[in-house]
């Protein structure tokens, strides 16, 4: 039975930490780095109501039904999904959920490393006061050439990138080795309020820009499907896609860091006193709002400095520094977020290694260390490719000839294959697992709820009908089923 099962690898000091910890993994790039840039690629409201509308049917409940696996099962994915397979007398093969999660974890880390490095490499840029000679500019076309200049010289040295690369990478490798509570725990409990705070004050600066916060929270929330489904239209011709819909979706998986284990593991750390659904629900609230609040703080600078919406990867790191090149202290601001956002880059990426980790601790007689050198090493060298999809290759578009990924650099194909593929079906089978597979005894006994509960039944529904439906229908969609 499960009670007797205990982890190996350590467990949260309290509820408080693992709400903390869960939301360090949860909060991070996906939300300050892509979720504008995503938004603004895909037209604006109509968007966000897709995206919002899947943390609610299907991102809350399949977190729950990914920390109930990860508590139940005590270990790794991987043999988490064997033991509790085993007890449900299901198939072995679900345990290729862990699998999946192995693959999708080490792509996603190789990548976000890489990203996450543009942050690190901003912070001198900013503690430099580089920024600062915006003030002087004449006209916001300067501004604007400025900021894409300073970001396209960085981009397109993959030296530097690589530079950036390693050291966001070891850093994850040293935290992941020190364990559940090791750094990790004492850092997040700073860094995540910080950043709170820090985007309040960003928010000030943004509602500061007057009629262009007004025009940013239009775009953010006035839902317009036309710009959603029709993104490329030019004066003769309108092609349907559904592709934005699908991207809505990944994103509320990968914001949620769900389908991949990294949640999971997380719950195999969790005490068996602590509520599932209670802490999932402030984690996926906390996780939201951050989102929204990116949004609000980047669209008002976005139009008061006539940038384009749909700039793409490079939208914070143009955006941002041009309003803390504005603002009073911005220096210290400009590098107190850059900080602050590579820290949150940091409370992901190491749960993103934590699922790869923890099995390799239980399928080895290595060191935690030695196996935290080799996940890195080998996810770094695998960053290599997004390195450089931004500059040496970035014209290598293997699959331009699908009009869906005409523009498509490697980098976008891995986040593509990863985020809006691999995430939505792990999670979706998570979901089928534990609501079709697993004994409703576990289920209830695990939530600490009975089967009468208007609640549960209100779960079990999403993650038996919405989730299944909701995955299948946005995939027929993005191939062009309904088109
Ligand atoms: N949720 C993280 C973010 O929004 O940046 C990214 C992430 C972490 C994705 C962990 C997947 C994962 F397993």
């Amino acid at each position: 039975m499960n009670e007797e099962r205990t982890s190996i690898h350590g467990q949260w000091s309290s509820k408080f930490a693992f709400i903390l910890a869960a939301t360090g993994c949860a909060v991070g790039l996906g939300n300050i780095w892509k979720f504008p840039y995503i938004t603004g690629e895909n037209g604006g409201g109509a968007f966000v109501i897709i995206y919002l509308i899947c943390i609610v049917l299907m991102g809350l409940p399949v977190m729950i039904a990914e920390v109930l696996l990860g508590r139940r099962g005590k270990h790794s994915p991987i043999n988490s999904m064997r033991y509790i397979a085993q007890e449900e007398s299901a198939s072995r093969w679900w345990q290729l959920i862990g699998w999946s999660g192995v693959v999708a974890g080490f792509i996603i880390l190789s990548y976000y490393s890489v990203i996450a490095g543009w942050s690190l490499a901003y912070i001198p840029i900013m503690a430099e006061g580089t920024f600062n000679v915006v003030q002087s500019l004449s006209s916001p076309e300067a501004v604007k050439q400025f900021a894409q200049n300073n970001f396209a010289t960085l981009i397109s040295n993959p030296i530097t990138l690589i530079g950036w690369h390693t050291a966001f990478m070891a850093v994850t490798i040293i935290m992941v080795s020190g364990g559940v509570k090791g750094g990790l725990e004492r850092a997040v409990q700073f860094m995540m309020p910080a950043l709170f705070v820090l985007l309040l004050v960003l928010l000030g600066y943004a509602i500061s820009t007057g009629d262009y916060f007004i025009k940013g929270v239009e775009f953010l929330f006035r839902v317009d499907f036309e710009a959603l489904f029709y993104p490329n239209c030019t004066p003769d011709s309108c092609e349907f896609s559904g592709r934005g819909v699908l991207v809505a979706m990944g994103q509320a998986f990968f914001t949620l860091s769900l389908g991949m284990g990294s949640i999971m593991v997380y719950g195999a750390y969790l005490s068996q006193k602590t509520s599932i659904a209670k802490t999932t629900a402030v984690v996926v609230a906390a996780d939201t709002m951050i989102a929204i609040l990116a949004g609000l703080i980047i669209f008002p600078i976005v139009f008061s400095n006539q940038l384009a919406p749909g700039a793409g990867p490079g939208l914070v790191f143009q955006t941002l520094p041009i309003a803390f090149g504005q603002m009073p202290w911005g220096t210290f601001f400009g590098t107190l977020f850059f900080i602050l956002l590579a820290f949150a880059a940091w409370s992901s990426s190491i749960s993103i290694a934590e699922p790869v980790v923890s099995w390799l601790v239980e399928a080895t007689s290595l060191s935690r260390r030695v196996l935290c050198i080799f996940v890195g090493f080998l996810a770094w060298f695998i960053g290599l490719i997004t390195v450089f999809s931004f500059n040496i290759w970035s014209e290598v578009k293997p699959l331009s000839n699908f009009t869906m990924f005409e523009n498509s650099t490697l980098f976008d194909l891995l986040d593509f294959l990863t985020v809006n593929i691999m995430l939505p079906l792990g999670g979706l089978a998570m979901a089928i697992f534990v609501a079709w597979v697993m004994r409703s005894r576990s289920v209830t006994q695990e939530l600490k709820t009975t089967e009468s509960s208007v609640l549960y039944r209100l779960w079990l529904f999403a993650l038996r009908f919405i989730t299944p439906l909701g995955v299948g229908l946005v995939f027929l969609n993005a191939i062009g089923v309904f088109s």
